[in-house]
């Protein structure tokens, strides 16, 4: 704060990174905001370095001692003046009691901020300072409170609405040593009453202590998952306008619109794109409601396809991947949290592969290939542990894995979240998967050598996964949905064999109703994969299934955000009590990139859409599709309708590229230049709208 007032408008600075190898620093112009004499303070909070965090009593990770370091550079023409925190500085404690990323934040206005402390130097060791590698966590929306409930309980609750990160700001008539509560909760109960027993030992509550008269709260260092507060304190009833959700997150920029004649699944896409903003808090997290909120690297590969869809997420996952590559290690590979706090845990399919898959699939959105040269020796790094920990038949048949967790494949899913498909051959797929990455990044970097090498090692991994897992006659030794979404989708199945392989997917997807029973690592396949094999109905049917279970099932029970499971909410409106529960997960709302790249066939030819393909595909269901991509080149854009006997396309494509547009219907292929588009004709198609 300088003379009272905030300095700059971010929150959780310095943000999260390997503590133990660099921090981050910010800058602030603050030539503005000077008097003639000036105070400056600054308040420091736990955090995510020595709060109680991770979970299982985790606290201190880093070290038990808060501490800040400042400089004012003051140019005065022909001579710079630097101000530094030293010695001269005085401590104190100010009006925030305490505050903790889980737990909240106790704020006393009654309290004066006396600094009589002696500072101690504080040693960063070996520690880098490094200037702010990604854009930073802000306020980026601000909801106003929708309802006040009085539950069957008694208590007093406040609807916002939406599911959402961040925090409420209260402002109100205070008297002196009232003490207000809020409580966060993202759902409520089959009753109707206030629910948090999801969010496990996270106390999320944050108290205010008013002083006499008109007044505002604010939390500064901690975020909650909500959508519902519970207000104790008050002693009598509150007034909507006292209160407002303030929605944190990394502010990037969105770079996808999307909609289409289906409100239900207008409201999907709503939804994930709230839980996109509720878990791109300065790193990718799991959740942002219970004692977790970590990097688990699984669900960020599950989700990078459509996250690099919505929003500019290139320097946030730069400055990720830059940790992920100092916390990798040559003994258990890419440990399954970014930063990692968890000890010596990784190696698991997918979470460790994140080393190779968001490299590359930013490099396919964003065309630089700067990001596969800061990454190269990391994505090498994993796939050379995996090689030196594989079978004689070049199988990954060891570590610790997550196997397709929360898949719904098994009967007894709360017990066994990792799903029935053979989790080893899982891992064996996306060792493969991950070495051919490698040896298309080294093709594209121009290391020929290594090119060829990793080629030829996929090519006997492949080998290997056919031999072991694939019978003669073509049927894969284990035949869940998950499994042969995966044998299709890196193209593993013999040429020969992928009839029988489809089939037997699209049997199983009828057998269970019509319903996905995937989990983290089928789902971000599944409608791709259905559309290319020339399924795009199934794909189509699956997307718009209300039935539990199903994406537009959670839209219809009310969902504003992407639940972590698929039975979070079961029919009868009762949870998952499991222990494991979070109503604002992202890694379902991967399907967002088929929304985009299939229903709306905004594609490219070339990484970074410089050569674009536009290929809509129609679902009986839907009469209306529209969406919008900013590119590196500019505004790219695609619409298309289906209705009263005659299809309408039309759209923009960006300067400096191509396209080649497929016209639904017929068998042509348009190319175009940049500009507008149009194109009517009449269909022979009747699209039902549900
Ligand atoms: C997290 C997940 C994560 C998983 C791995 C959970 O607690 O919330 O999203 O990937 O653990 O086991």
């Amino acid at each position: 704060m300088l003379n009272g007032l905030k300095v700059g408008n971010e929150f959780l600075s310095p943000g999260w990174t390997n503590y133990k190898r660099h921090i981050q620093y910010q800058e602030y112009d603050i030539t503005g905001m000077l008097q003639d004499s000036n105070v400056i303070d600054i308040t420091v909070a736990p955090g995510w370095y020595s709060g109680d965090f991770g979970g299982n009593g985790r606290t201190k990770n880093y070290g038990d001692q808060t501490a800040v370091f400042a400089e004012i550079h003051i140019w005065y023409g022909d001579r710079k003046e630097i101000i530094r925190t030293d010695e001269s500085w005085k401590w104190g404690v100010g009006q925030t009691l305490n505050s903790e990323i889980y737990h909240g934040e106790t704020i006393d206005h009654r309290k004066q901020t006396l600094c009589e402390g002696e500072v101690v130097p504080f040693d960063i060791g070996e520690r880098k300072l490094i200037a702010q590698q990604s854009p930073p966590v802000r306020i980026i929306n601000e909801l106003e409170a929708r309802d006040l409930i009085h539950t069957p309980n008694g208590e007093t609750v406040i609807d916002f609405g939406q599911n959402l990160s961040g925090f409420v700001e209260l402002t109100i008539q205070g008297k002196e040593g009232m003490e207000v509560l809020i409580s966060h909760g993202e759902v409520l109960d089959r009753d109707g009453n206030f629910y948090n027993g999801n969010l496990r030992t996270a106390r999320a509550a944050d108290k205010f202590i008013c002083k006499e008269g008109l007044q505002r709260f604010r939390p500064r260092f901690t975020y909650h998952g909500f959508r519902y507060i519970k207000v104790e304190g008050l002693g009598t009833d509150p007034s909507l306008s006292w209160f407002k959700a303030c929605v944190l997150s990394t502010d990037m920029e969105g770079t996808v619109e999307f909609s289409c004649s289906h409100p239900l699944i207008n409201q999907l896409w709503s939804n994930i794109n709230w839980g996109m903003d509720g878990n791109f808090v300065d790193i990718p997290t799991d959740c942002p409601q219970r004692d977790e909120r970590l990097g688990w690297t699984g669900d960020a590969a599950a989700f990078i396809g459509t996250a690099a869809q919505l929003r500019d997420v290139y320097l946030f996952f730069r400055k990720w991947l830059k940790d992920l590559e100092s916390e990798q290690s040559d003994e258990y590979g890419i440990p399954h949290i970014i930063p990692n706090i968890l000890g010596e845990r990784g190696g698991a399919a997918m979470w460790s592969d994140s080393a190779t898959i968001i490299p590359w699939t930013l490099y396919q959105i964003y065309g630089d290939k700067e990001i596969l040269e800061l990454q190269y020796d990391s994505m090498k790094r994993w796939v050379d542990l995996m090689e030196r920990q594989e079978t004689p038949n070049h199988l990954r048949q060891t570590g610790y894995q997550f196997g397709d967790w929360l898949a719904m494949d098994t009967e007894q899913i709360a017990q066994w979240p990792y799903g029935a498909t053979d989790p080893y051959f899982i891992a064996s797929l996306f060792y493969a998967y991950s070495t051919q990455i490698v040896s298309k990044t080294a093709a594209l970097l121009g290391y020929k050598k290594d090119a060829r090498r990793y080629g030829e090692l996929y090519g006997k991994i492949r080998k290997g996964i056919q031999e072991e897992y694939i019978t003669r006659t073509g049927r894969l030794v284990c035949e869940t949905q998950t499994a042969c979404l995966l044998a299709l989708r890196f193209d593993l199945v013999p040429e020969e064999h992928r009839e029988k392989v489809k089939y037997r997917l699209i049997e199983n997807i009828i057998n269970h109703g019509k319903k996905l029973t995937t989990g983290f690592i089928g789902t971000p396949f599944a409608l791709h994969v259905l559309t290319s094999i020339g399924a795009h109905d199934i794909a189509g049917d699956l997307l718009l299934n209300e039935e539990y279970p199903g994406w537009l099932y959670e839209v219809k029970k009310g969902a504003t955000t992407i639940w972590e499971r698929w039975d979070s909410m079961k029919p009868d409106g009762s949870f998952n009590e499991s222990g494991m529960n979070s109503f604002n997960h992202y890694a379902f709302g991967s399907i967002g990139s088929w929304m985009i790249e299939q229903l709306a066939g905004i594609g490219f030819l070339e990484a970074g859409y410089k050569s674009i393909r536009l290929k809509p595909l129609f679902i009986n269901g839907l009469t209306e599709v529209s969406a919008r991509r900013e590119t590196p080149y500019g505004t790219l854009s695609c619409s298309w309708k289906c209705t009263g006997g005659e299809i309408l396309i039309q759209g923009s494509i960006p300067v400096n590229t191509t396209a080649e547009l497929h016209l639904p219907e017929k068998e042509e292929v348009r190319h175009l230049g940049s500009g507008s588009f149009s194109f009517r004709y009449p269909t022979k198609t009747d699209l039902e709208q549900r």
